[in-house]
């Protein structure tokens, strides 16, 4: 199984992801801060895995503070919540994981007056989001699974794998392992995502890792692929959906379902109910990060593009709920229209 991110008696152990797939290297983070740049930075993406790193951060940081009441760790504990809050502004599981352990030191306070209590559950919190990731995963993938046919080809874009969450089965890498162990055959086509190539890098090297079989295009050939009849659906994960469905995800998305209604393919969108945002009416609402301009003009140190270009890199698009066939969750799969069944979902 792909550890992703683990909390060991060193502090948070990470699969460095910006080096995969020539180096497979693990870093362990000693500190919040540590762990907050490494979000930043992206040695660990991908929407539930920020949620679970950032939950270990925290628990990391409440364990080093040195206040002697549970006034002072609350304190501290704000900030190390500000800074962590900062990093990435689209993933909501970043925001998701943050309140879960704001509310289980909330819950400690009214428990206990010991500050080392309070310490070991955000500790116990912080390996909860980590467990229940996992088992939501499987889950989603078992419900997902169901919808894919035997001798499917699924067109994914980004990772939204083993790498994008805590590990083992993933979003939409886990509908297809879903598929998989549901006994179907089913194979991968896998844009390379442009312009942090986590297609190429990373849902390559783990389908590859795991023996699923997996084609890599350049995000420019999906509807090429599709003309040709070569995709039977398109699965892909989600940084926030929003209460009407509308979802955002990786740049270039938006361009895929566009296609894929072009061409009468499903579009299904796999994610965990911590994916979701009641709190925000539309797609409208959702931040899009916009990160460094040398991510598109160099890919790793090779400059590709004319020195001081003006440049636009939005990490994230969003798929508005009409190009959506359905939502695939670890609580039921919702169809439209959203703005009820997700309600539903939350209730059940
Ligand atoms: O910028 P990233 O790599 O963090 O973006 C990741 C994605 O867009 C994934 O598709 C999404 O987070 C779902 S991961 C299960």
């Amino acid at each position: 199984m792909i550890k992703t991110v683990e909390w060991t008696s060193e502090g948070v152990r990470m699969l460095d992801q910006r080096i995969l797939p020539t180096e497979e290297k693990y870093l362990i983070l000693r500190s919040y801060e540590e762990v907050a740049e490494a979000i930043k930075k992206m040695v660990v993406r991908g929407a539930p895995a920020i949620g679970v790193s950032a939950a270990m951060g925290l628990a990391l940081g409440a364990r080093q503070s040195v206040g002697t009441s549970i006034a002072d760790l609350e304190f501290d504990f704000d900030h190390m919540c500000e800074v962590m809050g900062a990093t990435r502004p689209t993933a909501v599981n970043l925001f998701w994981a943050i309140e879960r352990m704001r509310a289980r030191l909330r819950r400690a306070k009214a428990e206990t007056d010991d500050v080392e209590e309070a310490k070991h559950q955000l500790v116990d919190e912080a390996l909860k989001i980590f467990d229940e990731d996992i088992e939501s995963n499987r889950s989603l993938g078992r419900f997902g699974g169901e919808l894919i046919q035997d001798g499917a080809t699924v067109l994914t874009h980004c990772n939204a794998g083993a790498l994008a969450t805590a590990g083992d089965y993933g979003t939409a890498l886990g509908v297809v392992r879903g598929a998989r162990d549901a006994g179907k055959r089913v194979a991968v086509i896998a844009d390379e995502t442009r312009p942090f190539l986590q297609g190429a890098r990373l849902t390559a090297w783990e389908l590859s890792k795991d023996e699923i079989p997996v084609t890599l295009i350049t995000d420019n050939m999906a509807g090429h692929v599709m003309k040709q009849g070569k995709v039977d659906v398109v699965v892909v994960g989600a940084d926030r959906i929003a209460r009407n469905g509308d979802t955002a995800n990786k740049i270039g998305t938006y361009m895929v379902a566009v296609l894929a209604r072009q061409h009468d393919i499903p579009f299904y969108v796999a994610a965990p109910l911590s994916t979701i945002d009641l709190s925000i009416r539309s797609g409208e609402e959702i931040p899009i990060e916009e990160r460094d301009s040398r991510e598109v003009t160099h890919v790793g140190q090779q400059q590709l593009a004319p020195e001081g270009i003006e440049v636009h890199n939005p990490a994230f698009d969003v798929t508005p709920n009409e190009l959506i066939t359905a939502i695939i969750t670890d609580k039921g799969v919702a169809r439209p229209p959203f703005e009820e069944s997700l309600q539903r979902l939350f209730a059940d």
